[in-house]
Order: structure tokens, then sequence, then C-alpha cells
């Protein structure tokens, strides 16, 4: 009987696996370079953990499961609810900011489609602990550079892509100016968010479902539909009264602060952004491909009351969770893998006439004792044959054993580049090896 992969999941082969680790390590030596430390959570948490805070779609989304004793377990969706315990546990003995990273296995049981699966690998970033008022946009700033930062390594530019920058806030703010009840707020979120994955239609029928009048409708519509700072300061200027705070201030901050990064370019504003999960309290972003045929990129935002949902103190985060199918996908789609992903390679690929015998294993085992990668062949093949598969496995060497050399000792060294051959004592060569 042949079983099938589960819908959804992925088999990594090695050359798929080649592209998950080639992605992951970046997604690791960016957050490093950005002052990021790692941290990482159990596969599997309670269920109450993802139903206090994530939202209904995560919701819907979750893979459940009993313990032994009966318990209600999920596998873990996202981490930033993790994040949040980890930190509570911790949080008079952690120096603030913390600056975090992780890249967690994740499971949602959404209907596959392209970019969306049921397992993938998603890179968090969060900055937890900077004081209020300005500091926390640099943190909003900081996330979203980080992100580009990777972004612009692996090849993609302004052209390619975009990050979307919006306010939670600002969206309540605008929402209470319009007479919206607070309890109201979360249930019309969830409708703005799903802006750019309806037909307008459908889009403003369940807005007209969340909202009585039409006039409102109508307002939210076009509040949705500001696409630059300019007019966007026309409004909400419009809206307050006193020049008090305003969290359209927020949105300037950090759009200034990423210009003076270098990436203001890959930056713009976009009200359609409101973003999914129910934690986002400020300002919130998404990463969309300019052709804009795939989901998004990468996801994040600031939560200021997180922590003290989860029986924390009420200190504020913000970060972001790339996942890596539709990363992947857009790379590919650029020409961008192909050239990056590092290809197999050996160090030294031993070759000998007939079963391997003696000096090759002393060869080989000395070769990988010093740190060398060293790999044969278990045909016994030909000398040509065996060249073949140590170019197939992008050999940068060869030793050669031949019967004749080695009754004097010798074995030849061929570099793979250049092709040049040298007759070497065998002694010698495996003395003067340095480690590698
Ligand atoms: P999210 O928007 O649910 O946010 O997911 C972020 C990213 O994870 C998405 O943009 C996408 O790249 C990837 N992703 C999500 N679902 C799937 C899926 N089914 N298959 C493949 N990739 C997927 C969060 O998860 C937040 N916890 C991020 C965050 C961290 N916010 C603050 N800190």
């Amino acid at each position: 009987m042949k079983i099938p992969a589960v819908k959804g999941t992925r088999d990594f082969y090695p050359e798929d696996m080649a592209v998950r680790n080639w992605i992951i390590d970046g997604w690791k030596r960016v957050s490093l370079r950005n002052g990021f430390e790692e941290y990482d959570g159990p596969i599997f948490e309670y269920l109450t953990m993802f139903q206090i805070k994530s939202g209904e779609e995560i919701i819907e989304q979750l893979f459940s499961l009993k313990d032994r004793g009966g318990r209600d377990l999920a596998l873990r969706p996202e981490i930033t609810p993790t994040l949040a315990r980890m930190v509570n546990q911790r949080i008079n003995s952690l120096p603030k900011p913390i600056k975090w990273f992780s890249v967690p296995r994740l499971f949602r049981a959404e209907r596959p489609q392209k970019g969306r699966l049921r397992e993938f690998f998603q890179w968090n970033v969060d900055i937890i602990g900077v004081e209020n008022g300005l500091g926390e946009c640099r943190a909003d700033a900081e996330v979203i550079f980080t992100t580009v930062d990777y972004l612009r390594q692996v090849g993609l530019t302004s052209e390619d892509i975009k990050v979307k920058i919006s306010s939670r806030e600002l969206l309540a703010s605008y929402l209470r100016s319009l007479g919206t009840p607070e309890d109201k707020l979360e249930s019309i979120y969830t409708v703005l968010d799903k802006k750019n994955k309806l037909p307008p239609e459908t889009f403003a029928q369940m807005l007209g479902e969340q909202v009585a009048d039409n006039k409102i409708v109508n307002k939210i519509l076009d509040f949705m539909t500001v696409d630059s700072m300019p007019q966007l300061e026309e409004l909400v200027k419009v809206k307050s009264e006193s020049g008090e705070y305003s969290p359209y201030l927020d949105i300037r901050c950090v759009l200034d602060d990423l210009d003076m990064m270098g990436v203001g370019d890959f930056c713009v504003y976009d009200p359609s952004i409101v973003r999914g999960l129910a934690y986002y309290t400020g300002i919130v972003f998404e990463v969309h491909d300019v052709g804009g045929g795939l989901r998004a990129i990468c996801g994040g935002g600031r939560y200021n009351n997180l922590l003290r949902d989860f029986g924390g103190p009420p200190i504020s985060g913000t970060g972001m969770g790339m996942g890596d199918c539709v990363l992947e996908i857009l790379l590919k789609q650029k020409g961008l893998l192909a050239k990056q992903v590092p290809k197999r390679q050996v160090d030294y690929f031993v070759t000998c006439i007939g079963a391997i015998g003696k000096e090759a294993w002393r060869v080989i085992a000395k070769l990988r004792s010093m740190g060398y990668s060293a790999n044969f062949s278990y045909k016994m093949g030909g000398l040509s044959r065996q060249l073949k598969e140590a170019s197939a496995q992008n050999a940068k060497k060869c030793i050669i054993i031949g019967e004749e050399e080695l009754k004097e000792d010798k074995i030849r060294v061929k570099d793979m580049a250049t092709g040049n051959q040298e007759l070497v004592d065998v002694d010698e060569f495996l003395s003067k090896l340095t480690s590698a």
C-alpha cells in the first residue's frame, strides 16, 4: 500500500533542502546582523493559548489534539503567543528592550493553495519593551528595516516588492470619529482585512452587514482608498479637532525613519492593510509583490496589549513573520534561486581502481578528520566514470589512487577546476594537511 504525503505538507528532497537551508541561513544571518538573538519554544501548546488573542481566522485553522490526560493542545500556528508567554515568565530579569528572532515550523489547517500550506517555516523578529512615544516608532521601523534588509540581500528590489504600511490605531480613531461603537471595531477589522481578497461588491456587502448606515459605509470605503500621505494628512486633519497626538504621526515617523535608513523606496502607506490577527493595536504592515499575483510575503505590526493579555505587565511589542512559501515562489519567478542556492559540493573525491582498499580508507578518514568533506564511489567503475561522479558532486579536488603509483607510496591530486594533476607522496600529503 502506498501512503501519500499529507495534504498541504512538503517532502524535502536534498535539492529542496538546499533551498530551505539557504533561505533559513539568510534569515538567521540578517537577524544577527540587525542585533536580534535567537529563541524557540515547543511545537505544541495548550489550545487556549491560541484562542485568547490570535483571532478567528487562526482559531479556525488550528490542528488540535488531546494528550493522554485529556488536556486540549494545538500544534503552533504562530509563535507570537509563545513569545509573549516566554517573555512574561522572565519579565523581571530580561534586559530590555528584548530583540529576539526565531524560525519556527508552523501548522495551519488552511486550504492549501499557491503560497499557503498546512506546514511551513516562518521567520519571526520581534522587539519588546521599547518606551512609549517616538521610541516605539523606531522599533516598528527597525522591524521593517530588518525585513527589507533580508529581501534586498536575496536580490529583490523596490520594483519587485513593496512594504505596505498602515495603522490600526489610525483606523480605530477614524472609525470612532464616525460613531462606531468600541465593540464593533474587531468585526469591522475582520471585514476590512479581506478588502483585497474579495470582489468589490462582496466586500461592500460584507461591510454593510457590519455598518448599518450607508453613508458611513461610503466614508469607510473612501478612507480605504486613500493612497498617499498628503491625502491622508488632509483627511485625518479634518477629523482631529484638537492639535493633539494623532496616530497619523506614527506612520509619518516610521516612514521618515525608513527613509533615513535608505529603504524609503520600498515603503508606502496603504490603508488596506488591517491584518487578520486580533492582537495588533498600532502600526501594521505587509510585504507584497508588485506584480500582485501572490499572497503576502510577510506581515506584522505592533501589539501593545498582548503581554498583558497573557497575564504579564502592560509592555508593548512589535514584530513580523515571513513564511518560506511565497518567498520561494517569488525568488524562483525572478530567477534569484538558481544562481544563489549553493550546489552540492565536496572538497575531495577519492577514486581508486577496484574495490576501495586500505590506502583509500586511510586517505578518506584522514581528510574527514581534518574537517574536509570527502566522498568516493560505491560503483567500482573505471577512472573516467568515477571522475564523472566526482564532477556531478562538484568535487573541488580528486585523489587518484592508482596501483602503479601506490607501489611507490604516491597518489595523484587533481584540481577539478584547472584539470592540473600533481603526483605526491601519500604520507607527506596527509601530514601536510591543515584543518579545513
Ligand atoms: P501572519 O500574517 O499570520 O502573521 O503570517 C505571517 C506570514 O507567514 C504570512 O505573510 C506568510 O508569509 C506566512 N504564512 C502564514 N500562513 C501561511 C501558510 N498557511 N502557509 C505558508 N505561509 C504562511 C503571524 O503569524 C504573526 N504572528 C507575525 C508576527 C510576529 N507579528 C508580530 N510578530
